[in-house]
C-alpha cells in the first residue's frame, strides 16, 4: 500500500516525537480518529503516565487518554528505534533560546538524528516515510538544519537519500493554545509547506484526516515565517498596549476602560490586554528566532527588539507599583509579606516557562520582601536555585499579607472571597473589575 493509501485508510502508523503541550494533544487527536500512534518521549515519567492513561496536560481529559490507550491506539516509548515501523513522524520537541537569547535547535537536531539513524533501511514505494517538523523554528531551518541530516540517512543508493523520492519532508507549525476552550487542535486550521510538491500533498492529506481546515503553501519557508508572523504580531501588540498602560497610569486614565471603548469599533481594531509581561514557550521566544536569523541578512527587526524591551520591563513596573502601594500604607517592602496569586504565564494552565511571575518574585525577594505564592495549577516553583511551594489559599494567608498581587487571572479563583479577605490588592489583570467584585 502506498503512503497515500495508508493515510487515506488511516492505516499509516504515526509517531510523535516529544509528548509535551503540543505532542500529547496531537497524539490523542490522531488516535481518536483511528490512527495507530506511537509517542517517542525522552522523559520516562511522561511515558509511564501516558501508558497508564494518566494525563499531565490540562487540556487532555484523563478519560480521553485512557480510552485511546485502552483501545491500543496510543502507546509511548523512550526507544527511538520505534521510528523504523512508522510511516508519518511528527517532531514536536522544544525550541527554546539559550542564555545569549539565540535559537537553541539542539532538540530538533537530536530528534532529526534519531530519525535519520532509524530510517527504514531500504526506501521503496511500499515503505515511504513522511517527516513533519511542527516545532517553531526560523525561516529556512527545515531546509538548512533538518533536510541535510535526513538526506544522509542509510540507503543502498550511493547519492544518499533524496527528499521527494526516498522520504518526504514538511514544515507545519503548531498553533495550539493551551487552555483555549473554543479553539483546539482539530478545529484550528493548519498551514503545511513541503520541500517538494509531493511532500506538501502528503502533508496536506495527513492533516486533512483530523484537522478541519488545512492550508497548503508553496514552501516550508512560507509556513515557517507565517508562524513567526502570528506570534510576533501578538507580542508587538501586547507591547503596544503595555506601553499605553504605562502612559495611562501616568495620565490617570483607566486603560481597561479605554480598551473596552476602542473595542466597540466593528472594524480595524483588535483588542489586546496589558499585563505583568509575556510568558510561555512561544510569545517571548519566537520573535528572537526571527531577529537572530534576520542578522544573517544584515537586517534589524526593530519592532521585535522594542516589543521585547517593553514586555520584559513589565515585571519591574509591577514591582514598582507594589512598592508604591506599600509606601502609601507607610510600609517598607523589606518588612512586608506579599502573596502572589497565579504563577502560570496565563490563566487556567500550569505552564510557568518564562512566566512574568518568576521575575516578579525574584525582584521582590531582592527587595527582601517575604514572598509566598498560590497557584492551583503549579504546586512548586523554581526561583533561581530555590524551590517555593504553593501556599494553601486560606483567609489567614490573605489577611496576613500586606499586599496580594494577582498575576494570573485563573478562572477558578473566587475573586469576591479574595477581595473580602485581603487588605490591599494589586490586580494586574483587571479581573476584579471584570468580575464586578464591588469592594475595590
Ligand atoms: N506550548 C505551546 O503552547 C505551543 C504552541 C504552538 C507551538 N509550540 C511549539 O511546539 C514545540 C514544542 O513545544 P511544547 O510546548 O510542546 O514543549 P514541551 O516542553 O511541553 O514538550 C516537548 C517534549 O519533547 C520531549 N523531547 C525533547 N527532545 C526529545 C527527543 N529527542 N526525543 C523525544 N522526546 C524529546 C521533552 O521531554 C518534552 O516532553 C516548540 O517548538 C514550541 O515553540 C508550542
Amino acid at each position: 500500500m502506498s503512503l497515500k493509501e495508508k493515510i487515506l485508510k488511516k492505516k499509516a502508523r504515526v509517531g510523535i516525537i516529544g509528548l509535551g503541550y503540543v505532542g500529547l494533544p496531537e497524539a490523542v487527536a490522531l488516535a481518536k480518529v483511528g490512527f495507530q500512534v506511537t509517542g517517542i518521549e525522552l522523559n520516562k515519567n511522561k511515558v509511564e503516565k501516558v501508558n497508564r492513561g494518566h494525563s499531565y496536560i490540562a487540556d487532555i481529559r484523563e478519560g480521553e487518554l485512557r480510552d485511546v490507550v485502552r483501545k491500543g491506539k496510543l502507546r509511548a516509548t523512550t526507544n527511538p528505534s520505534a521510528i523504523r515501523n512508522l510511516d508519518v513522524i511528527c517532531i514536536c520537541v522544544p525550541t527554546p533560546f539559550n542564555i545569549y537569547k539565540e535559537p537553541d535547535l539542539s532538540y530538533v537536531r537530536d530528534a532529526t538524528q534519531q530519525i535519520a539513524k532509524n530510517f527504514r533501511p531500504q526506501p521503496s514505494r511500499f515503505c515511504e516515510q513522511l517527516i513533519i517538523l511542527e516545532s517553531t523554528i526560523y525561516p529556512g531551518a527545515t531546509r538548512e538544519v533538518v533536510l541535510p541530516v535526513l538526506s544522509t540517512g542509510p540507503t543502498r543508493k550511493k547519492e544518499g537519500r533524496k527528499v521527494g523520492r526516498d522520504f518526504y519532508l514538511v514544515f507545519s507549525p503548531e498553533r495550539i493554545d493551551p487552555g483555549n476552550k473554543k479553539y483546539y487542535i482539530t478545529n484550528t486550521p493548519k498551514v503545511v509547506g513541503g520541500i517538494t510538491r509531493k511532500c506538501t500533498e502528503l502533508g496536506t492529506l495527513f492533516y486533512n484526516q483530523f484537522i478541519s481546515k488545512v492550508i497548503p503553501v508553496s514552501s516550508p519557508e512560507v509556513a515557517e515565517m507565517s508562524k513567526l508572523l502570528e506570534n510576533i504580531f501578538r507580542n508587538v501588540n501586547i507591547a503596544l498596549v503595555n506601553e499605553l498602560m504605562l502612559l495611562c497610569d501616568r495620565m490617570k486614565i483607566n486603560i481597561w476602560e479605554v480598551i473596552e471603548a476602542a473595542k466597540t469599533k466593528p472594524f480595524g481594531f483588535m483588542s489586546f490586554k496589558p499585563g505583568p509581561g509575556v510568558g510561555g514557550h512561544c510569545i517571548p521566544v519566537d520573535p528572537v528566532y526571527l531577529s537572530w536569523k534576520a542578522k544573517e541578512y544584515d537586517f534589524h527587526t526593530r519592532f521585535i527588539e522594542l516589543a521585547a524591551e517593553i514586555n520584559s520591563n513589565m515585571p519591574y513596573y509591577v514591582v514598582s507599583k507594589i512598592l508604591k502601594l506599600l509606601q502609601h500604607k507607610a510600609k517598607s517592602v523589606s518588612k512586608s509579606k506579599i502573596v502572589i496569586l497565579g504563577a502560570a504565564f496565563k490563566k487556567d494552565i500550569s505552564d510557568v516557562r518564562n512566566s512574568p511571575a518568576l521575575k516578579v518574585i525574584e525582584l521582590l525577594k531582592e527587595e527582601d520582601a517575604k514572598v509566598l505564592y498560590n497557584d492551583p495549577y503549579v504546586p512548586m516553583l523554581k526561583i533561581g536555585k530555590n524551590f517555593l511551594k504553593s501556599a494553601k489559599l486560606t483567609p489567614v494567608l490573605l489577611r496576613s499579607a500586606d499586599c496580594v498581587v494577582i498575576l494570573t487571572d485563573h478562572s477558578n479563583y473566587d475573586y469576591e472571597w479574595i477581595v473580602k479577605n485581603s487588605h490591599l490588592i494589586l490586580d494586574t489583570r483587571n479581573i476584579i473589575k471584570k468580575r464586578k467584585v464591588l469592594r475595590l
